[in-house]
């Protein structure tokens, strides 16, 4: 299914090793790397597998000049070899994505007829109710950033560094390149090799701060 290449590193460091790069080298990335990060980032979960992403790869120096001064000029959006605007379509909802993902299911052969129809009488009630967010765009947002977070692993696994961005104008971006107005942009993402020296660490919260036991606010603890 997948180009055989061997990753650089293992998940352990890719996830040690990740930075978000703010300045990178003009080193290119080979189009088969560009394309196994993409394809093992669509590995990404989704709910119902409705799979609402959807991203602009930049590679043209005049587009992501432009990008770039939708971004508040930063510069590694003109720097980076490929930057992604990573997208969330609010349409993955309606019935023609839902058949798409039943049909894939059916090519898969893990489709059964009792899962398509509970598929195609649940969705759309998920989505008239919605009780899990209050927003659509909340819902493309769960999803793309997860699929962002695939890819900048993947990335450094295969040694390309990555900077997710939210610091951009999404309107002027939406313009810029023809995103229709049913499309959110969740981030954008610089993917290249970073300039050294590389930025630092800036740390992580520990444990007992972000996790509770049992329910919110109980401290956590190994048992
Ligand atoms: C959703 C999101 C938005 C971010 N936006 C920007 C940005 O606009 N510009 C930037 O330079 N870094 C941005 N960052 C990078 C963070 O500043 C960085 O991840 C954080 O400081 C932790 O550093 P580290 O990723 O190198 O460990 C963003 C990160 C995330 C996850």
């Amino acid at each position: 299914m997948f180009v055989e290449m061997k990753p650089y590193v293992g998940l352990i460091e890719a996830i040690k090793q990740r930075r978000a790069a703010r300045t990178f080298k003009s080193d290119r990335i080979t189009e088969a790397i560009l394309q196994e990060i993409l394809e093992l980032s669509l590995q990404a979960p989704s709910g119902f597998n409705l799979q609402p992403w959807r991203f602009i790869v930049v590679t043209e120096q005049e587009n992501k000049d432009q990008l770039q001064a939708c971004a508040f000029n930063q510069r590694q959006v003109g720097e980076a070899p490929v930057v992604l605007i990573c997208c969330g379509d609010r349409q993955a909802k309606q019935i023609e994505n839902i058949t798409s993902v039943i049909h894939l299911g059916e090519e898969a052969e893990s489709m059964t007829d009792s899962y398509a129809n509970y598929m195609r009488s649940s969705i759309p009630e998920f989505f008239t109710n919605h009780p899990s967010f209050e927003t659509m765009e909340a819902w493309t947002n769960r999803h793309t950033m997860l699929a962002v977070a695939y890819m900048m692993l993947v990335a450094k696994s295969f040694g390309v560094d990555s900077c997710p961005m939210e610091g951009f104008v999404s309107a002027q971006v939406k313009e810029a390149f023809d995103i229709p107005e049913e499309v959110d942009i969740c981030c954008l993402l610089a993917l290249g090799y970073a300039n050294e020296p590389f930025k630092q660490y800036g740390g992580r919260f520990p444990l007992n701060q972000v996790c509770f036991h049992e329910s919110y606010g109980e401290p956590f603890g190994i048992h």
